[in-house]
């Protein structure tokens, strides 16, 4: 029989996912297969308020006011696109940090070439961008600040509350990159002064892949990506202005939003508190156990109150993905190695040249997992 899987990749995507999101995804294909926001039929109906209860989930666990201020997307990707290009014209400024994905970069150097100045503000040697540095960034021009809430490659957690105050009393716009903590840190928008919240389904909200959003605060209108297949104002020839109809072109994805649905009231049933309680107690056990193997290094704050679930490592003398292969093959330990889609991050840590071996943990992680992380380390350090 195969050996059970330590899955340690919580950072690309959660697993195993929560058996009332996969039940709640087939009932959606059972009950509720109708096109929702098309036809006034029964299984049309219920498609819809099976999707509007995904949005009033999610509304609650981001204390957002208005439910339909909520646009639905494929992943927390495409979130980012319809943020930055929506909201960007030529002769526009933004400010950006060093950590970003390159789901933000690539979106942005795209827009430089069409007339956008950027501007990278560097974090520093532990991943962390000082709110002081992103204010002295901004310009009279800055339409849009973008942070990522935490790094996708160590974890390191930004003041986003502090950042966002900066930005709205200088009246540009705040992306927040939530790829990594949503449903992991607290989040409420407007206390954040957040007027963009990209967020995917599938990573702590437990949802299914396929499944992400963006958050608009009310009074915003946005180009959208994509224009056509709404079910609402079809006698328009143009996009409506109504949220979320605006942003969500063609048939949505019913069942994927079921289970994200279900992965959210999870969230909300355990409590962000909790879990994030849980996971601090388990990342603190695997960073101090690492942290005593000769040649290790951690890349990271060392405090876990400023880091998420993950752990970044780098071993003297050892490539990165050959650590990864033998993980896997050898002790079934699931993890990444490499650039993580994130190269201005690992510059800003050193570690462009070697990458980093990324350890990390979620919901499903326990103390044993851990313990078989240590032993396997033991084993391969020897
Ligand atoms: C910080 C960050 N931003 C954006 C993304 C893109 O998310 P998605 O895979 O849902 O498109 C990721 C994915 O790992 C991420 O970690």
């Amino acid at each position: 029989m195969a050996k059970p899987v330590i899955y340690l990749d919580h950072a690309a995507t959660s697993w195993p996912k929560p058996p009332a999101v996969i039940h709640a995804m087939i009932a959606a294909m059972a009950d509720a297969g109708g096109n929702p926001g098309r036809s006034g039929h029964a299984l049309s109906l219920h498609a819809s308020e099976v999707i509007h209860d995904c949005r009033e989930s999610l509304a609650e666990l981001f204390a957002v006011t208005d439910p339909l201020r909520i646009a639905f997307t494929a992943n927390a990707t495409e979130a980012l696109n319809l943020a930055i290009k929506g909201v960007l014209q030529p002769g526009d400024h933004v400010v950006f940090t060093s950590m970003e994905h390159n789901a933000v970069w690539r979106p942005l150097k795209a827009l430089e070439a069409r007339g956008v100045s950027l501007t990278m503000v560097q974090a520093g040697p532990d991943g962390i961008v000082a709110p002081s540095a992103m204010a002295q960034a901004l310009q009279p021009n800055t339409k849009l600040v973008v942070v990522t809430h935490a790094s996708n490659v160590n974890g390191a957690i930004n003041d986003i509350a502090t950042i966002g105050k900066l930005v709205r009393a200088h009246g540009a716009l705040f992306l927040v990159d939530a790829a990594q903590t949503a449903g992991c840190l607290p989040i409420a928008v407007e206390t954040m002064a957040i007027d963009l919240l990209a967020f995917p389904g599938h990573k702590g909200l437990f949802g299914p892949q396929g499944t992400g959003g963006l958050y608009i605060r009310p009074g915003l209108l946005l180009a959208p990506l994509r224009e056509g297949g709404t079910g609402s104002l079809s006698h328009l020839s143009t996009m409506p202005e109504i949220a979320p109809d605006r942003y969500e072109s063609g048939t949505p994805n019913t069942p994927g939003l079921a289970g994200l649905q279900a992965g959210v009231e999870q969230v909300l049933t355990e409590g962000i508190a909790s879990l994030r309680a849980r996971e601090r107690q388990l990342v603190d056990q695997l960073w101090d156990g690492l942290a005593a193997f000769p040649g290790v290094t951690l890349h990271g704050p060392a405090d876990s109150t400023l880091r998420t679930g993950i752990v970044a490592l780098t071993v003297a003398g050892r490539d990165c993905e050959e650590l990864a292969g033998i993980l896997d093959q050898d002790f079934s330990i699931a993890c990444r190695a490499g650039l993580s889609c994130a190269p201005l991050a690992h510059a800003t840590l050193g570690t462009e040249v070697t990458g980093v071996l990324r350890l990390s943990l979620g919901a499903s992680t326990t103390a044993n997992d851990v313990e078989a992380v240590l032993t396997a380390f033991r084993v391969l350090l020897r």
